[in-house]
């Protein structure tokens, strides 16, 4: 569901804050640059952003807004050229009728190649990377018994390998150039959990503690790294992909997994609103706009967390985890890691 409403309202760690409205926001890179389009002269603070899993939701509208603040984007998404040859048209679409610095890219976060080939061609036309948003991600709800290894591997792929290898292919520059940003889009089920979760919630849980580790590991080196846990939005998430991903799991449930499945009575039926979209969802044009005031924060002030409104229940959470990570880190003596 992709709406170009703004809401302003962001919650950063324990405070609310207002969002500034920047309208921000791939084929390969086209013969008429982005960058020449754009005429880079208009923007001084233009930075090269490179965003995954842009084909919809919050990656499409984080494109958008991003570019729409003057930054150069390359948008990344699998399958440009066939099953989102229409996402991808319309962004460059957005990108020819505003004079936007915005290319949309091939990238699968689940294939090495892909991945060090979509950040080659960054490089090769940008020259640098300054911002990295780590979003593509699937989702399902299961019960955990019934997921068979290979499926539950399938969640971590996307979901935690995906952006630790598109983390491995940026940072080498992100580190020469003494420079960067990660944003990485985990999730409140990054923190807490609810049944029928665990193969979406395990992959989110890793991603949250080694996005973290990576934080302090990259503090030396000028490069930030964020994380962005939403609530619940009307994206593509649930209707359609999360519907066609628990088919596609209903379908391929072996005999001895459906008896699993119907050993558990009545419960099994009960992942019935997590296939359902919300009746009153907030704007998703929120999570642009949050990833967006983390791009305007100044370098080196920028929080661990970021939540999008809805996410109040966090806040108490995340304000004690860093108390007490404060403590741990400093009495294991990296505190000038913080
Ligand atoms: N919506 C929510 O309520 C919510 C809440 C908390 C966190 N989140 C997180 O927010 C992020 C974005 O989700 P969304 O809500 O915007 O859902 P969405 O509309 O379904 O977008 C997910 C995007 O990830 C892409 N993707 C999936 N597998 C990929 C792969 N292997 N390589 C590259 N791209 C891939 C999808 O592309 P394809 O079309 O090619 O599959 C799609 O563009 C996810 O990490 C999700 O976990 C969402």
């Amino acid at each position: 569901m992709r709406t170009e409403r703004v809401r302003r309202r962001a919650v950063l760690g324990g405070a609310l804050v207002t969002s500034a409205a920047a309208g921000l926001g791939g084929m390969s890179i086209s013969q008429t640059s982005a960058t020449e389009r754009a005429e880079p002269s208009r923007h001084p603070d233009r930075k090269v952003a490179l965003i995954t899993g842009t084909s919809s939701g919050f990656g499409w509208l984080t494109s958008l807004t991003l570019a729409r603040a003057g930054h150069h984007v390359f948008a990344s998404m699998r399958y440009p050229r066939t099953t989102n040859a229409g996402p991808a048209r319309e962004l460059r679409e957005f990108a020819k009728a505003e004079r936007l610095a915005l290319d949309v890219i091939d990238i699968d976060v689940r294939d090495d190649h892909s991945v060090e080939y979509g950040v080659a061609q960054v490089l090769r036309h940008a020259g640098r990377i300054d911002i990295l948003v780590n979003n593509a991600g699937i989702y399902y709800p299961a019960l955990v018994e019934t997921q068979t290894m290979a499926d539950i591997r399938d969640m971590f792929e996307t979901n935690l390998f995906g952006h630790l290898r598109m983390n491995r292919a940026v940072l080498p520059t992100m580190r020469e150039q003494r420079e960067g940003l990660i944003v990485q889009i985990t999730s409140g089920l990054g923190r807490l959990v609810l049944p029928f979760m665990a193969s979406y919630a395990g992959p989110k849980f890793a991603l949250e503690a080694m996005t973290e580790v990576t934080r302090y590991e990259l503090s030396t080196f000028g490069v930030d790294v964020v994380i962005v846990e939403p609530a619940r939005y009307n994206t593509d998430f649930i209707d359609p992909n999360g519907i066609a991903y628990y088919r596609r799991y209903l379908r391929r449930l072996a005999p001895e997994d459906a008896r699993r499945r119907e050993e558990y009575g009545e419960l099994a039926e009960r992942l019935t609103p997590f296939l359902q979209e919300l009746p009153e969802a907030p704007d998703n044009q929120e999570v642009a706009d949050a990833v967006a005031s983390i791009v305007r924060m100044p370098s080196q002030e920028r929080p661990v967390r970021l939540l999008t409104p809805g996410q109040d229940h966090l806040v108490e959470l995340n304000d004690l985890t860093e108390q007490v990570m404060r403590q741990r880190m400093e009495a294991a003596g990296f505190g000038d890691l913080l």
